[in-house]
């Protein structure tokens, strides 16, 4: 799909970006909220990149600033090699087409007034300035595409179940052709067995259009099975990321470890140890703590932690960590959580 892309680069190269929010109190000093801090990241074409962490750590921001929906303060996004935040006008939204969002209420995207071919066919109307049977026509190739039967093209979003309803919204961001889809908790709000469907959807297509995903949620289970790599994010910044397999195997940060172990292992040969417990409250992101953002929900926090912010360092078995446990620590990151846990309780 991308012809003019270097062959190997990322589609998606994500550098250094942040995003400041000002935020106006009444009868306040305006406070700054730095929702996005130094994130870098790069997903390749065909690629997933799951992105977790709690509510308010800065994931939809994230993924709003990739498609140049928020102003971005500083950094770098380039998308198929174009430099995102230099283009303008025609440019632009050339570039804007090849990039969709899928969120987590189908009713924030679809208009509850049009048919289900009336809200696919439209982005094709507009964009591709196709006659409204020429648009009707491809609209009902898509809606089959996503799993639905044709004969429901003139119907009303009410009408359809939750998942049905994702797949409406999942056949319009296609409808462009795009190459990159940030989905946004698209699954987040549906019942277990119609997320898996719908992730099935996303993996189908997924690999019939070599379409690349960054793929957000609040939860680790949910991004696990569809997800290459993984970045977990705490008060706006990636404290860890890596291949999939090695993030949930083999977690390096403290703050992924408890998000982890708060999923129920299906396996029961496999034993991840007691559930750690996260204490306290997400921090104010106008006010966020000295040093490392998490130390003070961080049971090996030390003296280090409040003193500066560690540095992201590499993973053994790939992908990197920004935790001192990594450079001044007794306990090596990486090693199995049963292992941490065990450790943890002796001190
Ligand atoms: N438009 C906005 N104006 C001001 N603050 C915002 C805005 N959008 C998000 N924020 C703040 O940025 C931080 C990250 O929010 P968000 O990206 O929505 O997190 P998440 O998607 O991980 O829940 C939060 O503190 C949130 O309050
Ligand atoms: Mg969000």
């Amino acid at each position: 799909m991308s012809a003019d892309l270097s062959p190997g680069g990322p589609l998606v190269d994500v550098r250094d970006v942040n995003v400041v929010f000002r935020k106006k109190a009444m009868f306040k000093k305006t406070r700054t909220v730095e929702a996005v801090k130094n994130v870098s990241f790069g997903i390749a074409a065909g690629e997933t990149l799951g992105l977790v962490g709690e509510s308010g750590s800065g994931k939809s921001t994230t993924g709003r600033a990739v498609l140049r929906l928020v102003p971005v303060a500083s950094g770098a996004i380039s998308v198929a090699g174009h430099d995102l935040l230099r283009l303008e006008g025609r440019a632009l939204r050339k570039a804007r087409r090849r990039m969709q969002m899928v969120f987590q209420d189908p009713y924030s995207s679809l208009d509850p007034s049009a048919t289900v071919a009336a809200s696919v066919s439209e982005p094709l109307l507009v964009h591709d300035r196709l006659s409204a049977r020429e648009a009707r026509a491809r609209a009902l190739d898509l809606i089959e595409l996503v799993g639905l039967r044709a004969s429901y093209a003139d119907r009303y979003p009410y009408e359809f179940s939750g998942g049905q309803r994702q797949r409406i919204a999942i056949a319009r961001a296609i409808a462009l052709n795009p190459d990159f889809i940030v989905c946004d908790e698209a699954v987040s709000a549906l019942d277990v067995s119609t997320q898996n469907q719908v992730i099935n959807l996303l993996e189908r297509l997924r690999e019939e259009f070599d379409l690349a995903y960054l793929f957000i949620a609040h939860d680790l289970a949910i991004v696990r099975h569809i997800s290459h790599r993984v970045a977990v994010m705490y008060l706006g910044g990636i404290v860890e990321s890596g291949p999939a397999e090695r993030v949930y195997n083999h977690p390096a940060h403290p703050y992924t470890q408890a998000l982890l172990s708060a999923i129920p292992d299906p396996s029961p040969h496999r034993r991840r140890g007691e559930r750690i417990v996260l204490e306290g409250e997400v921090p104010d992101p106008a006010r966020p703590p000295s040093g490392c953002p998490f130390r003070t929900r961080c049971r090996f926090a030390m003296d280090v932690c409040a003193e500066r912010m560690p540095e992201r360092t590499a993973v053994e078995g790939g992908g990197e960590v920004a935790c001192h446990l990594q450079t001044s620590g007794p306990l090596l990151a990486g090693a199995p959580l049963g292992d941490l846990t065990a450790a943890a309780t002796r001190r």
